[in-house]
């Protein structure tokens, strides 16, 4: 299958890209290489997946530009729609920056789709849907119409006009909510790559609230074998619409978290406590049985290996000799 990945040079998007070129697929990644982080660490992550294959071609390119989403869509059976503007704290600076490259830049990415008639899409959504709900596990049936972030309400409000475009143009869409991925590569502003760094460092690391919050952390590896298994459900013969929790089903506490990283660094975690931030969640915590059953989604890396794997990653990193 040849299957675009916006976002290809992110994160999760780079690691997608890899799986999905080992498993046979060509590839096409489009990303604008936004500055949201190290523009180096995005460059990094796309000479990775070139050395995965010649099964990838990438397209410099915002996902609001019609032209290149033309370009981008040549041959495509599968769209996996990973770029956006991610992070809590930061929508609340930038809402307007949020609302339009994750809202509108769906919209536009939707209609390239209509017009070439590509009608199988991916689309990665986020448990901060939930909001600040206590009834845990997080259900995919539970209600989520109290989002307490810019980016949590535009993750919201991406499934619902994919559900637009499933029920004008009979597009079949997965929304897949991915909770806390962790693992190489992740995001800098993340707290399990900061708080190694700051620790690594010797530096303090900002604590927010009691150390009581928690995040149901998933492994990039088995978010990634969700994101392929929902790239074959969109494969349906009927057009369909699913939203999917991609969790660990395991939520661990942030002073917990701290230990861990602690320990796998080695060296004691030095906190400067600060109040529970604006837009923050208690806890999140995914019912993953829907998964199970229909993409035989099934996440197999503890927070103590993942945080072990984490750690190794950013050693070698560190020592210069990181292949990541
Ligand atoms: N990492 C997580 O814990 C997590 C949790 C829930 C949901 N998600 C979602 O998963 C997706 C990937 O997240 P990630 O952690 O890999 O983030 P990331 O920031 O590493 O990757 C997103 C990529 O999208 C690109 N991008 C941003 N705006 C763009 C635009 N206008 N045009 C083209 N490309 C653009 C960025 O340059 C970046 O490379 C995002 O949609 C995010 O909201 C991530």
């Amino acid at each position: 299958m040849h299957i675009l990945v916006t976002g290809a040079a992110g994160f999760i998007g780079s690691h997608l890209s890899q799986r999905l070129i080992a498993e046979g697929h060509c590839v096409t990644g489009l990303d604008n290489l936004d500055p949201f982080y190290s523009v180096a660490l995005k460059r990094r992550n796309l000479a990775e997946i070139a050395l995965s294959g010649d099964q990838f071609r990438f397209i410099e390119a915002d996902l609001r530009d019609d032209h290149a989403l033309d370009e981008a869509l040549q041959g495509v059976d599968v769209v996996v729609h990973l770029a956006a503007m991610a992070g809590v704290r930061p929508s609340i600076e930038r809402p307007l920056a949020y609302v339009d490259v994750n809202l509108a830049g769906t919209v536009h990415l939707l209609e390239a789709m209509r017009r070439h008639d590509v009608r199988r899409l991916v689309f990665a959504s986020s448990s901060s849907v939930y909001g600040d709900q206590r009834k845990v596990p997080f259900s995919e049936d539970d209600s989520v119409d109290r989002p307490i972030s810019p980016y949590a309400a535009s993750k919201k409000a991406g499934e619902l006009i994919c559900h637009t475009w499933h029920h004008l143009y009979g597009l079949t869409v997965a929304c897949l909510r991915f909770f806390t991925v962790y693992g190489p590569r992740q995001r800098p502003d993340l707290a399990i790559a900061k708080f190694t760094a700051l620790i690594d460092h010797g530096d303090e690391i900002p604590f927010f609230g009691d150390g009581t919050t928690s995040r149901d952390y998933t492994f990039v590896d088995d978010t990634v074998a969700g994101v392929s298994s929902a790239v074959g459900w969109t494969g349906a013969e009927t057009p369909q619409y699913a939203i999917f929790n991609l969790g660990n089903s395991s939520p661990v506490p942030l002073s917990h978290l701290v230990e861990l990283i602690s320990r796998a660094v080695d060296k004691p975690a030095i906190l400067k406590h600060f109040p529970v931030q604006p837009g923050d969640v208690e806890t999140t915590y995914a019912d993953t049985r829907k998964a199970a059953a229909a993409l035989a989604y099934a996440p197999k890396i503890s927070i103590e290996e993942g945080i072990s794997r984490y750690v190794s990653w950013y050693r070698a990193l560190e020592a210069g000799t990181g292949r990541t």
